[in-house]
């Protein structure tokens, strides 16, 4: 990189600490936040006033109004996610700023999230968690939270992308029967010997736990809803380590009332940090702070490559990750 023209940067986080430090090492930081609390857009149109490019992370309010608004001086927007849906993309494009994810090295760390939703949920891992830590726990019983096994079961998956085959990959260590449900078929060595239904009702009526793995978007938004959530059998648990914006907040509350979705494991919630209030009052959840890609390895190489991004566009070349 050119020293004499170190590109200026924005941190609308505080990342990891080895992030922070390549980032100081070949940006010039005009703006950092050092609180670690959440920007909102005109914050971020303040820590940008200076900058070549941001590094932003997922949530973060990059929609329309800020992107418009950016300064002509940002290039580039690398975003330490591998979700997209809190950037305006087509604003950015329209502004020839080249935005960046991090796809691939939160692959694994997510897959594990979901699996520890699946198990936390199914065995009733949080009410037992609270017994113990609260001191009610008065000795081992014959029928204390019985949950419900997850070995040999059948587990759907809706968003069988890099995310979902991870978590097909690991539920098959569990003597599950993956299906799923894409748009379109994968290949077989995809696949991985996962039933594909082309239909979604198809694959809902079949399974015994869903897994929730697709990354949001318009589209999706509100896939759960109350007539798909009837179509699962009576007793199944659902799983969302991919957006909140999936699930119908009022459908899936009411059936978890009922019992028909007798568990849920929720990572990620409309609104976030904001979730619907009546989550936690619900005796069968077991819900996570947006902890998807929270280990150390996975943090780091997001920013890794959050910053490679970012190298490759002030080198004059196509970042790797250009999602706009
Ligand atoms: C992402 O990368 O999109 C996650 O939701 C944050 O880990």
């Amino acid at each position: 990189m050119d020293r004499t023209k170190t590109p200026r940067l924005a941190l609308t986080r505080l990342f990891p600490p080895d992030v922070m430090a390549r980032a100081r090492r070949d940006y010039a930081v005009v703006a950092e936040n050092t609180d670690d609390v959440p920007v909102d857009g005109p914050r971020v149109l303040a820590m940008a006033a200076e900058a070549d490019a941001i590094l932003c992370a997922a949530g973060d309010p990059m929609g329309e109004a800020t992107i418009v608004a950016l300064p002509a001086s940002v290039r580039a927007i690398a975003t330490f996610s591998v979700g997209t849906d809190h950037l305006a993309l087509a604003a950015a494009k329209a502004r020839g700023i080249a935005v960046t994810n991090t796809p691939d090295v939160l692959t694994e760390a997510t897959a594990e999230t979901t699996m520890l939703l699946l198990l936390g949920a199914a065995r009733r891992a949080a009410e037992g968690e609270r017994m113990v830590r609260e001191g009610r726990w008065t000795g081992w019983t014959p029928t204390q939270l019985m949950g419900l096994q997850v070995s040999g079961k059948k587990l759907g998956i809706l968003g069988m992308g890099r995310i979902g085959r991870a978590v097909a990959r690991m539920a098959h260590g569990f003597l599950m029967e993956v299906h799923y449900h894409n748009r379109t078929r994968l290949a077989p060595e995809l696949e991985q010997g996962a039933i594909y239904h082309s239909d979604a009702s198809s694959m809902l009526s079949a399974i015994d736990m869903l897994a929730l793995t697709a990354p949001g978007g318009a589209s999706l938004a509100n896939w759960l809803n109350a007539e798909r959530i009837s179509l699962m059998r009576e007793g199944v648990v659902v799983v969302n380590s991919g957006r909140g914006s999936l699930v119908d907040d009022n459908a899936l509350i009411a059936a978890l009332h009922t019992g028909h979705v007798a568990a849920a494991g929720l990572d990620v919630f409309a609104n976030e940090p904001r979730l619907d209030p009546r989550y936690r009052e619900c005796v069968n959840t077991f819900l996570l702070p947006h902890l998807g890609s929270a280990t150390v390895e996975a943090r780091n190489a997001m920013g890794f490559r959050a910053l490679d991004n970012l190298d490759a566009v002030f080198a004059g070349k196509e970042p790797p990750d250009r999602v706009a």
